[in-house]
């Protein structure tokens, strides 16, 4: 199986493709910093398509969309989240996703089962709003959103599209109070990413494998 992670060289992004290449399977990371197999900043117009150009004509069976920040944390309601704040998360967290996805389509339809995971949060559900984090919520929730959309555009071509919360993580962005290890993490997205099928495309998931209330 050939994997395609977004963001590979830290956090959960670098333990999924630690798990997946300890099984064999074959790993085109991305990171910005070269330490991955493609530099990639998903900000960068030219970002996607560079990794578009080393695919070329290689099928891709699993694309994770795992690339995100998480700028907001800790703003006040009155005096803070600047315009920028918003556009760097938007750029990072939405059309960092969707051009990704849009250059890697045609390796994706060259897969015999071409699948898509978009790392998203509980912090994108409109059911569970605890308040605060508008940028962050907002920006899960529009890939929330586009994956949602995704997965019908896609169904014709058999290529399923799942949405994950991979748990609070113990990583730069989770903290080190966070619940989880990455490895629980990775190793439950894993299952989850096995289990993606087409009755399942437009799912969003926990990485312990409950269905995550929209
Ligand atoms: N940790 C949690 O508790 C938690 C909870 C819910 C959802 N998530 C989501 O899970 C995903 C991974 O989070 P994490 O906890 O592993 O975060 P992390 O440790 O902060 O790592 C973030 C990853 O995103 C990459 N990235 C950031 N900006 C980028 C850009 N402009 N272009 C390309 N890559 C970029 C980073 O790459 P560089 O190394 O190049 O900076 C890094 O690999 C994110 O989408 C996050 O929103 C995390």
């Amino acid at each position: 199986m050939h994997v395609v992670i977004t963001g590979a060289g830290r956090g959960i992004g670098r333990a999924l493709a630690e798990w997946y290449r300890a099984e064999q399977d074959e790993v085109t990371g991305t990171a910005r910093d070269g330490s991955e197999t493609v530099r990639m900043d998903v900000t960068d117009p030219d970002g996607p398509a560079a990794l578009a150009r080393h695919l070329q004509g290689r099928a891709v069976d699993l694309l994770v969309c795992n690339a995100g920040v998480y700028l907001d944390k800790g703003q006040d309601l009155d005096t803070g989240y600047p315009d920028a704040m918003w556009a760097d998360s938007f750029a990072v967290n939405v059309t960092g996703v969707f051009r990704t996805i849009q250059v890697l389509l045609p390796n994706l339809r060259a897969s015999a089962q071409g699948r898509i995971a978009i790392i998203s949060s509980q912090m994108a559900s409109q059911n569970r709003a605890p308040g605060g984090s508008y940028i962050y919520r907002a920006s899960k929730a529009a890939v929330l959103n586009l994956g949602r959309n995704l997965a019908v555009d896609l169904k014709p071509q058999g290529i399923a599209v799942g949405i994950y919360h991979p748990g609070w993580v113990q990583t730069d962005m989770g903290g080190s109070a966070a619940d989880i290890t990455v490895d629980d993490a990775a190793q439950g997205l894993k299952a989850r990413f096995a289990a993606l099928d087409m009755a399942h495309t437009g799912c969003f998931e926990t990485w312990d494998g409950r269905d995550h209330p929209f």
